[in-house]
């Protein structure tokens, strides 16, 4: 009895490898039964706790962009930052897919000032300046210092630097990331939303509370299907022509074609009751 779950856990193990061998010797026609993957996966508490696999794929994008890219050139960064996530090794970027939704928000909104919550690699805020007005600037909250230095160095490459500045924290810190942002009251035209997906919500009412959105800022929010932000979707849905106007963009997760997502594009109307002090 006592070795029934070991031949399980030894079936399930050898299960999942026989299909990752016959996915690679088949051309890989199931882009998500790759070991990168599946690594990716496995990564689940350090992912959440250091926003990084683990496995030093995120270092590994930086020197493969610095070496492979002529320098100053954004639109073949971005190509080279999708190949390598789509052929070497799996990256939690915004993706082709969505990037595309996301710059058509950015083309729509014609934003001057952009905030975004999580900049992994770098990848979604060159995708964001790059749709954005010339003379736009893009501020990126990041909790993991080593994401921010990739991303900088990728941007730097990129001849971005000067657009877009990586701030080192989180919206929850009690007040430190909120203070070194200080944003103006309405300056904040685009939000992209796309770090840790509970955060959504709180991180949102917390910008709402700053005074920094203004009727028209739009906020686009990632994964809101997979991991899924629930209590997000349930608060734009709960406020649709009061508080927010918003667009529902059917897509699939980054990188394949199997898993759907779902990508919110939210237009403010204003109205928006000012929290008491200290409410997150
Ligand atoms: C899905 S990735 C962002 C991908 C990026 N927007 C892109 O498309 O290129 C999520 C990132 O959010 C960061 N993160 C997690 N929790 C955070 C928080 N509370 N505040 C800011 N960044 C956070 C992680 O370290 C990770 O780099």
């Amino acid at each position: 009895m006592r070795t029934r779950p070991v031949a399980v856990a030894a079936f399930g193990a050898a299960f999942v490898g026989a299909a990752v061998v016959a996915n690679r010797l088949a051309g890989k026609p199931v882009p998500f039964l790759r070991w990168s993957v599946l690594r990716f996966l496995l990564s689940g508490r350090r992912l959440l706790r250091e926003g990084r696999v683990g496995d030093g794929r995120e270092e590994a994008l930086a020197r493969h962009v610095l070496a492979t890219v002529p320098a100053g050139d954004v639109d073949a960064t971005i190509a080279a930052i999708d190949d390598f996530a789509r052929h070497t090794s799996f990256l939690m970027n915004v993706g082709d897919e969505k990037g595309v939704i996301l710059e058509d928000a950015v083309r729509r909104a014609r934003p001057k000032v952009l905030l975004e919550l999580g900049a992994y690699c770098g990848y979604s805020a060159l995708r964001a300046v790059r749709a954005a007005p010339p003379d736009a600037r893009l501020y990126s909250v990041e909790i993991s210092p080593a994401n921010a230095d990739v991303a900088r160095r990728v941007w730097a490459h990129a001849g971005m630097a000067d657009r877009i500045t990586a701030v080192v924290g989180s919206i929850d810190d009690g007040g430190r990331t909120l203070d070194a942002l200080g944003f103006g009251s309405g300056t904040v035209d685009f939000v992209f939303l796309d770090h840790l997906k509970s955060a959504y919500l709180p991180d949102l009412r917390s910008i709402l509370g700053a005074g920094w959105l203004h009727p028209g800022s739009v906020v686009v929010a990632d994964n809101v299907r997979i991991p899924g932000a629930p209590d997000y979707l349930a608060y734009m849905r709960g406020h649709e022509g009061t508080l927010w106007r918003t667009t529902e963009h059917h897509a699939h997760v980054e990188y394949q074609r199997l898993l759907p997502d779902l990508v919110l594009e939210s237009s403010c109307l204003g109205g928006h009751p000012t929290p008491p002090a200290g409410a997150g």
